[in-house]
Parts: structure tokens; C-alpha cells; sequence
């Protein structure tokens, strides 16, 4: 067999609503089943999968593909990860199947990074890094987290990294270039070291935190490379990403070591930025774990300023998160130390929506001593109200504001109703109207869409388009015309899961494909409908052909030519061409 044979073979013995069903629960309807898609926020069984074709969609976000294809989008992995993974399920050896690996550029750096955990491994257990063992030992970090987060120690001397992988052939250029050395030296020193992970589990850089008082940074990372962003990395994401599905929740914490400590009383749905504040590709990632997304950040003024940050930037994507306030003072971690398990449980189960978490804010530090100062903060707490989307919640706290103040219920409700009447109308103002999302096909892309459809679901019009010799109106469609040509005489057969496959790597075709997969035509195919699409298609070449002849005629200063040009397009009429 030859490498395609054997990851058609892997792909075929890999049912995809099985492996889909593992990880989100689907729902049979008709032929085909159904669940929410993860790859967009969605509470609706949008994504449709059929065993028949071996391809899911989904309708809202127009995610497609095969099973190949939903693995590498929902594990974050790579094309070569995701096939050994079901060739292991299926008892599949893939000796010898080369798959182009598309991040063996990377391969080096990945190494490296390897290299260097183990290495700072080895060192914490080392004389020198008794200190380091004695500064965990200090914080309750026990060996079991210490080899689950595999944290490590840098040592104090100028290179003995940097001569480690310079002996085992890394070039001074490539240590520096990937952030473990500078000038040519160690960068880190001394330091606790932490690897961070990409999104799939990979490591692709560190943190290292200072042991003693000291007037450095108490955390040096791995400076921007390649691989390593701090806007879009999340610290524990590849844990958190199971986690998070068996909970149904999604923990936000401001630091890793919070995380880590989480994770001792077994809460891993966690995840942390680097210390930077959320951006909007974190947001996108963290959206993909779930739609309960809880934040719980230091107790202090800064994380009650990162709470609102983020939960403004969340509720602007329509998500309204919930928050953990902690005292001043604690961080997850502290607090996590001095109250135990249970108390932490209880704090997430008791997280409260961010609206109201602003409400309660917005009284903080105000004295209501004159009616003015109570007007401004009762209009403030309106404004917040108006943003909820549950009838029940915002008569809570309207009822809380008329007791508080004194005022009656009705007048409070005159003015939230009339702020929500004025918002609307503004909002009206800017919608722009809700053109169809997908853009009208005309005749002759209907007609070649369809075409290319049946191709991939009828062999035999393969044939007849050979035959008729049919050239399609654009050259993408003329390109994924001719892959599906190609496709069909190498391999004798064709169906649209496999084709998926082989078209990954050519990713404007994928789109085209993905488009003409949506049309998802009836099964039977008539002969006249056939020909009528053929003849659609004719129609539209005949028509360019015609107005290139015009044009040329146009151009053309010789008479002679111009003749020709005009019989031409008289013949093309008459229908002798
Ligand atoms: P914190 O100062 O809250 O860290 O910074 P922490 O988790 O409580 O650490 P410990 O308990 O003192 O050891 C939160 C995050 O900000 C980033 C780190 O990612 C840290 O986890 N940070 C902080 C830096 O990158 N550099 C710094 O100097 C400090
Ligand atoms: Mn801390």
C-alpha cells in the first residue's frame, strides 16, 4: 500500500461520528447527527455530521471537513500527530508513512526546548539546587507537582547550557534565535524554571521566577520568537482543554502559579495569560472550552481592574462571564493554601455574573450623602442592568436599588424601560441591514458548483466531464476540477473525505470545496439536469468567447482582422463552432 492508500485506510476505519461523539455529544436526526459545534461560541446543534460521507459542517461558522480535519482543528494538532493518533486506535502501523510534516521546521526548536527541560530537571535535584528545592518545599509544592508542571532550576555559572547544546551540534545562531541564550550565553540563571506549552501541549519557551529577594524581574520568559506570542499563549490551555469539557467551566486566573496550585486540589480547568491582559486571540481560544467562563484574579486593586478589563471584553463578545472575588491580599493560590479544597469548590460554584460583580463595584468607595450622588450611581446601575439579558435578573436588582433608596418600584422601572427604548433605537440606527450572509450564486456558478458536487459523489460524471470535454467558468474551479481528475484515475475511486485529505495542504481550494460541499444536492441526479447544468456552462464560455471577439474588434485598427472577428462571432451564433 501506498502512503495515501494507508491514511485513506486509517481515515475509512475511523468512523467520524465516533470520534466526533467522543468529544461533543451528538444527537441522530434523519441520516445525519447533530451537535454544537466547537469551533464557535454556539449553544445550537449547528454542526451536522454524516456517517454516510464521513464529513462534518457546521452551518453557522461553515467549519468542514473530515475527521482528519476536526482533530486538528479541535486538539490544535498538526496533520502528522492527528493521523499516528488514529492509526494507534485502529492498531495501524504507520512505519515508513512519511505524512509532510508541516512543522518540521520547528523540529530543531522543539528539541531544543526538550532538551532543556530535562536539563533543568536534572538540575533542581543537583547539589546546587538544593536552594531551589528548599524554596518549593517553603511554597507547598510537593514532587508530584513538581514533575506534572516539570519544574526545573537554572544554574548560577555564565553557559553550561549553552555548551550542552552547542556539543550536541545547535548552533550558537539557532540557541539564540529560539530565546535559551543571548550573546551566546545562558539567559537564565539561577532562576526556577517553568516550561509553557502552545495550545497542543508542545513546549515553546519558559518562565523563570527569582529564589531570593532580589531587585531582578520576578519573572523572565522566553522573549517573543516564532512560536512563542504572549497574546495568544495561555498557560495549562492543554490540560484545561479537558478539564474545562468535563466541567463545563473554564477557570481565568492572573498567574501560573495559581494555576499550579489549583491543580493540587484537583481543579485543572484553568488557564492564565503571561501576565499580559486578555486579547481578543485569547478570547477566541478560551471561547472553544466553554461558554462558562469564570474569572478569578487576584484580590487586590489590579485584579479587580483586570476583572472588569476582561469581563468587558467578553460581554463586547457577547459572553457574559462570572467572577470569584477574593479578599485583598489573596491570589488563587494563597487562598487556595489557607482555606482548603471544599472552600475554593464553593467559591466557583458561588462565582457571581459579572453585571451584577460591576454593580457592586460602582458602590464602592461612594458616600450617598446628597441626592445627586445617588441619582448618578442609581443611573449608573440602570445602564448595567440594561445590558442583562434575563427579565427575572434585572427585576432582582431593581427591587434591591427601589429598597436600598427608598424610591417606588414603578419609577425605577419608567426609567430603566425608557434607557432600554433609547439604546435600541440607537442600535437600530447602526445596523446595518442583514444582507444574506452567503452572496446570491448566479446561473453559471449554481450550474458548475453542481457539477463539481456530483463529480465527487458520482464517479461516472467524472467521466462524462473528460468526455464533453467541459471547461468551467473560473480557474479555481477549473483547478479543483482537474485535482479531482487526478485524484480519481491515481487512486480509481473518490469520495469527498478522502479528497479532503488530499487537498489540506492547497487551502484556497479547500475553501472552494468546503463551498460546493455545502450545496449538499439530492442524491439522484437525472439526466436532464445534467445537461442542463452542461449547457449553463457552455452558455457562459460562449458568452466570454463572444465578448472577447467583441472586444478584439474593438481594438483592432485592421479591417481585415475585424472581418475575421465578426465571422467568428456570426458562426458562434448560428451555432457552427
Ligand atoms: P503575579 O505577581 O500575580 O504572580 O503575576 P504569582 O502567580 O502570584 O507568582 P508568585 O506567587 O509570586 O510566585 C502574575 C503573572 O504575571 C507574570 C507571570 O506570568 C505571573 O504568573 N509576571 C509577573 C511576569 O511575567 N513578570 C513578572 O515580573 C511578574
Ligand atoms: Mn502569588
Amino acid at each position: 500500500m501506498n502512503n495515501q492508500d494507508i491514511i485513506n485506510e486509517i481515515r475509512r476505519k475511523n468512523d467520524i461520528v465516533d470520534i466526533i461523539g467522543e468529544k461533543i455529544p451528538l444527537e441522530k436526526r434523519g441520516k445525519n447527527y447533530f451537535g454544537v459545534c466547537p469551533f464557535h461560541d454556539d449553544t445550537n446543534p449547528s454542526m451536522s455530521v454524516s456517517r454516510e460521507k464521513q464529513i462534518y459542517t457546521c452551518f453557522s461558522c461553515h467549519a468542514t471537513g473530515n475527521v482528519f480535519n476536526f482533530l486538528m482543528d479541535y486538539e490544535h494538532k498538526d496533520f502528522s500527530e492527528v493521523l499516528s493518533d488514529l492509526a494507534k486506535r485502529v492498531g495501524i502501523t504507520l512505519n515508513g508513512v512519511s505524512t509532510k510534516k508541516i512543522n518540521s521546521k520547528y523540529e530543531d526548536w522543539y528539541n531544543i526546548y526538550d532538551l532543556c527541560v530535562k536539563y533543568y530537571q536534572n538540575n533542581l535535584y543537583s547539589k546546587e539546587g538544593e536552594i531551589a528545592r528548599n524554596y518549593l518545599k517553603k511554597r507547598c509544592i510537593s514532587d508530584d507537582v513538581i514533575r506534572e508542571f516539570q519544574i526545573g532550576y537554572s544554574l548560577k555559572d555564565r553557559d553550561s547550557l549553552t555548551k550542552l547544546l552547542t556539543m550536541k551540534g545547535y548552533s550558537f545562531d539557532l540557541l539564540n534565535k529560539v530565546g535559551i541564550t543571548t550573546n551566546d550565553y545562558d539567559i537564565y540563571h539561577s532562576r526556577l524554571m517553568f516550561p509553557l506549552h502552545d495550545l497542543s501541549g508542545k513546549v515553546i519557551g519558559f518562565s523563570g521566577r527569582i529564589i531570593t529577594d532580589s531587585k531582578q524581574n520576578k519573572y523572565l520568559n522566553t522573549k517573543e520568537t516564532e512560536l512563542f506570542k504572549k497574546g495568544n499563549l495561555l498557560y495549562h490551555y492543554h490540560i484545561a482543554k479537558d478539564a474545562a469539557r468535563v466541567k463545563k467551566s473554564v477557570i481565568i486566573m492572573e498567574g501560573f502559579m495559581d494555576i499550579i496550585r489549583a491543580s493540587t486540589i484537583d481543579v485543572r480547568n484553568t488557564v492564565a495569560t503571561m501576565g499580559t491582559a486578555l486579547t481578543r486571540e485569547h478570547i477566541k481560544e478560551i471561547k472553544r472550552l466553554s461558554n462558562n467562563i469564570i474569572l478569578c484574579f487576584d484580590g487586590d486593586e489590579a485584579g479587580v481592574k483586570a476583572t472588569i478589563s476582561a469581563g468587558e471584553l467578553f460581554a463586547s463578545e457577547n459572553i457574559e462571564t462570572k467572577v470569584i472575588v477574593l479578599k485583598d491580599g489573596d491570589d488563587p493560590d494563597t487562598y487556595i493554601l489557607k482555606n482548603g479544597k471544599d472552600a475554593f469548590v464553593s467559591l466557583i460554584n458561588n462565582a457571581i455574573y459579572f453585571s451584577d460583580f460591576k454593580i457592586k463595584n460602582l458602590s464602592n468607595n461612594r458616600n450617598f450623602n446628597s441626592s445627586e450622588e445617588k441619582a448618578n450611581y442609581i443611573h449608573e446601575v440602570l445602564e448595567e442592568a440594561s445590558k442583562i439579558d434575563d427579565e427575572i435578573r434585572v427585576e432582582i436588582i431593581l427591587k434591591d436599588l427601589a429598597k436600598k433608596f427608598e424610591i417606588g418600584y414603578n419609577t425605577l422601572e419608567k426609567s430603566f424601560k425608557e434607557l432600554v427604548n433609547i439604546k435600541r433605537v440607537k442600535k437600530e440606527e447602526f445596523i446595518i441591514p442583514k444582507t444574506a450572509s452567503k452572496v446570491k450564486k448566479d446561473k453559471y456558478q449554481k450550474a458548475s458548483y453542481s457539477v463539481i458536487y456530483y463529480m465527487l459523489n458520482k464517479q461516472e460524471i467524472i467521466d462524462r466531464v473528460e468526455e464533453e470535454h467541459l471547461v468551467f467558468p473560473t480557474g479555481a474551479l477549473r483547478a479543483l476540477e482537474s485535482e479531482i481528475v487526478y485524484f480519481y484515475h491515481k487512486y480509481g475511486f473518490i469520495n469527498e473525505a478522502d479528497f479532503y485529505t488530499y487537498l489540506t495542504p492547497k487551502v484556497e481550494l479547500v475553501n472552494l470545496l468546503t463551498e460546493v460541499l455545502q450545496m449538499d444536492l439530492d442524491n439522484v441526479l437525472t439526466e436532464t439536469e445534467l445537461f442542463d447544468y452542461f449547457k449553463v456552462i457552455r452558455e457562459y464560455n460562449y458568452k466570454k468567447t463572444i465578448e472577447n471577439l467583441e472586444r478584439k474588434i474593438k481594438n483592432e485598427i485592421d479591417p481585415v482582422m475585424q472581418i475575421k472577428y465578426a465571422e467568428e462571432i456570426r458562426k458562434l451564433r448560428i451555432g457552427e463552432n
